[in-house]
């Protein structure tokens, strides 16, 4: 494989071979790229959902699952947690820890975000972390996720922020994460394309008030972007 040209942003191939081949080395290079910051931005996204016993709940693009586990945890007894993803490694990550909780009621399943082929209306609530960036047409993620939701149902998609200012302070902050520790680290572990494409990825992704245009356009009712630290995150809150 060669990374540096494979690794497109937007090209759902690409990306679903990216997040194949990082699996194994996902979690921990999650924990330290964030300095475990990550856990705390997930857990603002809850808070907002606000998962409740018996709710049917989603996690799209949920890669090793962490978030699905989670919600789990919140809606039993009666409740279901769907996680779902395009690459069979981190899924099967996720069934492994799934195991180890076996009383958690979630299931994982491989599919598109953008075409999920799941009912209408089938979800209390639904979570994308680290997912809208990646898919090839962001607006068609946000129709499906709505298409999904049952009215009222709530929504939280968290990811990278971009910034709207390229000059300024969040975004120079940014670049220089992303390119003096974020690649440098990922080279340790022979991933240095592979997480060079995240700079490449944010720069195609829509800024928070563009996202909130596309949230409207996809049909939302209550939209919100909201930057999470300092500026670096962002969390698009949204009810159907
Ligand atoms: C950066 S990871 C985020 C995983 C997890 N949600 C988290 O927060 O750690 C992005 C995930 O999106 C998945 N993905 C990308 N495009 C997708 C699509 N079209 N449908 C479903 N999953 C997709 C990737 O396979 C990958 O597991």
């Amino acid at each position: 494989m060669g990374p540096s040209t494979s690794m497109q942003p937007g090209d759902p191939a690409s990306v679903r071979q990216l997040f194949e081949q990082i699996a194994p080395s996902y979690d921990r290079l999650n924990d330290t790229l964030s300095l475990g910051l990550h856990r705390l931005w997930k857990r603002q996204a809850l808070a907002y959902l606000a998962p409740r016993p018996g709710q049917r709940l989603l996690d799209l693009c949920c890669g090793t699952g962490d978030l699905a586990l989670l919600l789990a945890a919140k809606v039993r007894p009666g409740g279901e947690v769907l996680g779902l993803d395009a690459a069979a490694a981190p899924l099967e990550l996720a069934r492994q820890r799934a195991a180890q909780q076996a009383w958690l009621p979630v299931e994982f399943c491989l599919g598109d975000a953008l075409a999920t082929g799941l009912a209408a209306g089938r979800a209390d609530g639904a979570v994308m972390a680290y997912g809208l960036r990646n898919l090839a047409d962001p607006q068609a993620g946000l129709s499906e996720m709505r298409r999904l939701l049952r009215p009222g149902g709530r929504a939280a998609v968290l990811d990278f922020n971009r910034p709207e200012d390229p000059g300024g302070i969040v975004a120079r902050f940014q670049r220089f994460y992303l390119r003096q520790l974020v690649v440098p680290l990922a080279r340790q572990a022979d991933l240095e394309a592979h997480y060079a494409y995240l700079e490449a990825s944010l720069a195609r992704f829509p800024t928070g008030p563009q996202q909130e245009a596309l949230a409207r356009q996809a049909g939302f009712s209550q939209i919100r972007h909201r930057p999470l630290a300092g500026g670096q995150m962002g969390l698009l809150e949204l009810v159907a």
